[in-house]
Formats: structure tokens, C-alpha cells, sequence
């Protein structure tokens, strides 16, 4: 018996020509992506300094407030979302204790990777992390909070310790500063996230207490740039910017939809708009750290990019302000 032969119709085959040839685009993109990306690792490795110690680290690291996840197979993409940060050189890592269980599975990741040794662990404690439910009020044991953090972290020295609420940093900073004395911090500072706080931010800048800053900072948010950066650059704290996207909804990369890349990125050996925002904020003075948040292996490595090559000066920080305000129209 001959069997009837299936021929496809003109619309099944222009639809398997089309998904071919995405797929030969995508392919073409992806090896177009990985020579750009072993072009870069050529480059020279930019690194910047913490003004108390003069310690050298690199300026862009790894934001992970999206790290609270369960199931093994997400796990293993954020440790290998870590691995790949410290395998590129990068090594600053932001987490917090208000992050769900993100610093269990870095903990994890760290342990599985065997690269505790390779990072700048920042997290971040505040009051209410340590109140349990239906205490009725009775004080918390904030030192056994804090010992709490390191278990989950799986280690026993955290780098940067920051009060992650600034309303509470009056009563916590004195107890990080005691815990930084016996070598379980390096460092310690205050984090906050909204300019509401500036306020409340500046008297521990300008009495210098603090070693370590964190603040929001982004081409498309540069009120920091008013007060807390200079303050923070009179004073000798480091800074360590996050939201440097704009957050999740990750505006300052969606505004620039489909727009090119300027010609000029190239004199600052950027190949994306992420790597372009991202040394236009680390090339400020003040700033010691940027820590962009991903989930994705592709976006670790196209942000870890900005940490090579050259970095804006004034004139080029200047122009990159202009690019964002025509495309933004802000
Ligand atoms: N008060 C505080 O102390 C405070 C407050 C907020 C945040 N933080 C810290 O700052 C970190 C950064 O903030 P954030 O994560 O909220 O916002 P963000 O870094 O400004 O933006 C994150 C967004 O950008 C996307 N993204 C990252 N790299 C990209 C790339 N190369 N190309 C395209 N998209 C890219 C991410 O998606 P994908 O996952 O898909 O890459 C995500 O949607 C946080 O993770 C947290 O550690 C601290």
C-alpha cells in the first residue's frame, strides 16, 4: 500500500521558513553576543576603592532582591547567575534579610560554588526583620537575629552590614559597629532606597559613621547626586548604588525601546545600553559599587561588561545625560 504523502501547505511552509530563519537570527545574535563578550574579558579590569580601608573591588556587581525562590531547578540558575559574576571577575553581592529567602539560597549557592572567598557579601538588617510574630511586644534579641543572617549565608564574616531602614539606624547602627569590631562585619552603613530618606540619611553621613552608603541611583534618577553623593565623597563612605535600572519595571533600559546604541559607547568599549548606564554611574566619583539585579545568566554577563575597557569622563558622563534625556523625553 503507498501511503499518502503529507505535503505541507503554503502557509505551514512559510511559517517553518520563517521560524527558521529566527532561528538562524537568533543564532546569529547569540554568536554575535559571545564575541562582543570574549572582546570585553580582553579588556583591562576596572576596579574602585573603599575610601576607609583603600580596599580595591570591582564596580559592578549582582542586586538579588528577586532571589527568594524554592524550586531546585530556579536555585540552580541563580548560582549559576552568582558563579557566573565571580567567574567573570565581579564580586560585590547585595542582599538583605528583607528579601524572602535570598540569603538562604545565597548561603546555598555559595557553599555549592565554592565561591564565598571570591565575594563582597553586603547585606542588610533592620528592626522589624528580627520582631516575631506574636512576640506581644517583647524585645528582640537582635544579636541572635544577626547570628540567624550568618547561618543562612552559610558563613561566618559578612563584608558590609547595612541598617536597611534608616528610621532604625540610630538604635542599630552603635550594635554593627560593636559586631564590625570583632572582625564579624568589615564594614557597616545605612541603605535606603527613596529620597524621602535623604533627610534622615545625612546626619550619619556628615558625622561620618558610616563606611558604607546605599542608594538609589539611576541615569534616570539623580537626586542622590544633590547631597548624599558629595557628602558621602567629603566624608570617605563608599557608595553602593541600587535600583541603577529604574527597579523591576526596569524603566531606564525599556525607555530606550528600539533606539541604537550612540556611536560614541565604543570610545567606552560599552556594547549595550545596560553597560553604557551602568559605568555612566560607576564613573561618578563617589561611587564605589553598582549592583543591578538579574536572574539571568545573559544579563550577568552583559552587565559584568561595564566592569572592563574605559570609563566616562566628565565630558562623556555629560553626553551620555543628553542621549537619555532626547530618547526619555525627559
Ligand atoms: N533599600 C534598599 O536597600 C534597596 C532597595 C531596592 C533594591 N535594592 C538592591 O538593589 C538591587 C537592584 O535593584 P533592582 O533589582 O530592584 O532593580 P534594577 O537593578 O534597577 O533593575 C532590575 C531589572 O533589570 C533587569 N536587567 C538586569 N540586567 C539587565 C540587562 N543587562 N539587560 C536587560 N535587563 C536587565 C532585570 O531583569 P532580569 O532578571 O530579567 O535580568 C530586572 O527586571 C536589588 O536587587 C537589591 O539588591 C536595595
Amino acid at each position: 500500500m503507498t501511503r499518502p504523502v503529507h505535503k505541507p501547505s503554503r502557509r505551514a511552509a512559510i511559517k517553518a521558513g520563517l521560524a527558521a530563519g529566527a532561528g538562524l537570527a537568533i543564532s546569529n545574535r547569540l554568536e554575535l553576543f559571545a564575541e562582543e563578550v570574549a572582546r570585553q574579558q580582553e579588556l583591562p579590569l576596572v576596579t574602585t576603592v573603599i575610601p576607609r580601608t583603600g580596599e580595591r573591588i570591582p564596580p559592578v556587581g549582582l542586586g538579588t532582591n528577586r532571589y527568594s525562590v524554592n524550586a531546585p531547578a530556579d536555585i540552580e540558575n541563580l548560582c549559576n547567575v552568582l558563579k557566573t559574576l565571580t567567574d567573570r571577575d565581579g564580586s560585590v553581592v547585595d542582599t538583605a534579610r528583607g528579601y524572602g529567602r535570598a540569603e538562604e539560597v545565597i548561603g546555598g549557592c555559595m557553599t555549592e560554588n565554592g565561591n564565598r572567598d571570591e565575594i563582597f557579601l553586603v547585606t542588610k538588617y533592620t528592626e522589624s526583620n528580627g520582631r516575631r510574630r506574636g512576640s506581644g511586644g517583647a524585645p528582640v534579641d537582635h544579636m541572635a537575629q544577626i547570628e540567624l543572617a550568618f547561618e543562612r549565608l552559610q558563613t561566618d564574616m559578612v563584608d558590609v552590614m547595612l541598617v536597611h531602614e534608616v528610621g532604625d539606624a540610630a538604635n542599630l547602627l552603635p550594635m554593627l559597629q560593636e559586631l564590625k569590631a570583632t572582625g564579624r562585619f568589615r564594614y557597616v552603613g545605612v541603605s535606603t532606597s527613596s529620597d524621602r530618606d535623604y533627610r534622615d540619611m545625612a546626619p550619619f553621613l556628615s558625622r561620618g559613621e558610616l563606611d558604607f552608603l546605599q542608594v538609589d541611583y539611576s541615569i534616570g534618577n539623580r537626586s542622590a547626586e544633590e547631597r548624599m553623593l558629595p557628602l558621602a565623597l567629603e566624608q570617605g563612605t563608599a557608595v553602593v548604588c541600587n535600583l541603577p535600572f529604574g527597579g523591576r519595571r526596569n524603566s531606564v533600559l525599556s525607555e530606550m525601546g528600539d533606539a541604537p546604541l550612540p556611536g560614541y559607547a565604543a570610545e567606552v568599549d560599552c556594547t549595550s545600553w545596560a553597560q553604557l548606564y551602568l559605568k555612566y554611574l560607576a564613573s561618578h566619583p563617589a561611587v564605589t559599587a553598582v549592583i543591578p539585579g538579574t536572574t539571568k545568566v545573559e544579563h550577568a554577563i552583559d552587565n559584568n561588561g561595564a566592569t572592563r575597557g574605559r570609563m566616562p569622563d566628565a565630558a562623556m558622563r555629560a553626553r551620555i545625560e543628553s542621549t537619555y534625556a532626547e530618547i526619555a523625553g525627559v
